[in-house]
């Protein structure tokens, strides 16, 4: 099979980190729980993968590392633990739904958002955008770092710093980069950086986290048992634990180390060019087809992230990943990536596109298969 579907989740994921979720399992019991081998081992685990995610993100303090089942949780945290009634939000027309629907949900309790217009390869044009949708009640920006649909990057470090500016909070979601770009949140106005622990850092799927980046720590979104202060009756409010009530996905968590280990011993810009070169013979190849529409220009690795989406002239996106599957063995995803802002931005809500993403494991080979059997479908 070719599997170019990475940007859902990264397939397959290296030996070590089976190895390494596999020894959790026959190694660990509950972290934080137990004066014993097996919980005292797991703690110890747990610590050290804090300490391995600090480190890849240039923060300083391992407890300000939160550990989530996934993006979306940590995206949710950050944006209700912060917002209060009556506040605004900015967030960009890459948006995923893990940010969209949280502010609609917000709506109930009169908190609105303005979606700000990336214009695509024009950063001054993009912040003019940003700054003209702030207002006196803006408490936060929340932007994707690279939409997960056209691959398209956004300039969040100038963006947190037209904001920070302001006074105004930010949070940028890594979603599609933390692995594939390098991200130093030291000196960053970055506040809060949510991160998928299954994509390009090669982590299992039901990992992910936030990294708070500044003094002001959002509210709670789930109470309970965290293995500390067990004598109070109220939520410790120390780090990590605020945030990690009930037991650890402690397999997961182990795995996500040993992801973040394999991308640092692959090196990340040199990973992060080969796919983008991957991609740009990808576009080079798919813009010679005449039935084939692409969105962007040809992929920049100072613009975009090796994530590339089009279609196929009178075929609906979802028929040709089908016909990708079924016919080629090829895996892609098709529709709407859960991104419905980004497909609005771009004419696609009705369509869809196709989207292929490599990952460290794909060849020149998986995409000259993928380019020849898109040309055979006509
Ligand atoms: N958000 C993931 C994607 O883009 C699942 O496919």
């Amino acid at each position: 099979m070719i599997y170019l579907d990475n940007g859902a989740t990264t397939y397959p994921k290296p030996r070590s980190v089976i190895n390494a979720v596999n020894n959790a399992f026959v190694n660990g019991a509950n972290p934080g729980r137990g004066g014993h081998n097996l919980a005292m081992r797991a703690s110890e685990l747990m610590y050290s993968a804090r300490s391995t995610a600090a480190e890849f993100f240039g923060c300083d303090d391992p407890s300000r590392v939160i550990f989530t089942l996934n993006c979306t949780t940590a995206l949710n945290t950050v944006i209700k633990g912060v917002l209060k009634e009556g506040d605004h939000v900015v967030i960009s027309s890459y948006e995923h739904n893990a940010v969209l629907r949280p502010l609609e949900k917000l709506k109930e309790r009169d908190i609105s958002y303005t979606v700000a217009r990336v214009a695509d390869g024009d950063d001054e044009q993009t912040l003019m955008n940003f700054r003209s949708a702030i207002q006196s009640n803006t408490k936060l920006l929340v932007c994707t770092h690279a939409s997960n649909v056209f691959g398209v990057r956004l300039p969040v470090e100038r963006l947190c710093a037209l904001f920070r500016e302001y006074g105004i909070l930010t949070c940028v979601d890594s979603a599609q980069t933390a692995g594939i770009v390098p991200i130093d949140l030291k000196g960053s106005a970055i506040n809060y950086l949510c991160f998928a622990g299954h994509k390009g850092l090669y982590g299992p799927m039901g990992t992910g986290g936030f990294v708070i980046n500044c003094g002001r720590i959002p509210d709670s979104l789930t109470e309970g048992g965290t293995g500390s202060n067990s004598e109070q009756s109220a939520q410790p409010p120390i780090l990590p634990d605020k945030f990690e009530s009930g037991t650890p996905n402690l397999a997961g968590i182990a795995g996500l180390k040993s992801g973040i280990d394999f991308v640092n011993s692959n090196g990340i810009d040199k990973t992060g060019e080969r796919e983008m070169q991957l991609i740009r013979n990808a576009y080079k190849a798919l813009e010679k087809f005449p039935h084939v529409k692409l969105y962007t220009e040809l992929p920049d690795s100072e613009k975009n992230v090796p994530v590339l989406s089009f279609n196929i002239d009178g075929r609906d996106s979802e028929e040709v990943s089908e016909i990708l599957n079924k016919r080629y063995n090829i895996a892609v995803r098709a529709g709407l990536h859960c991104a419905m802002l980004a497909h609005k931005s771009k004419n696609t809500l009705n369509t869809g596109t196709v989207r292929i993403v490599p990952s460290v494991f794909s060849t020149e080979n998986d995409i000259m298969r993928l380019c020849s059997a898109v040309y055979n479908i006509k």
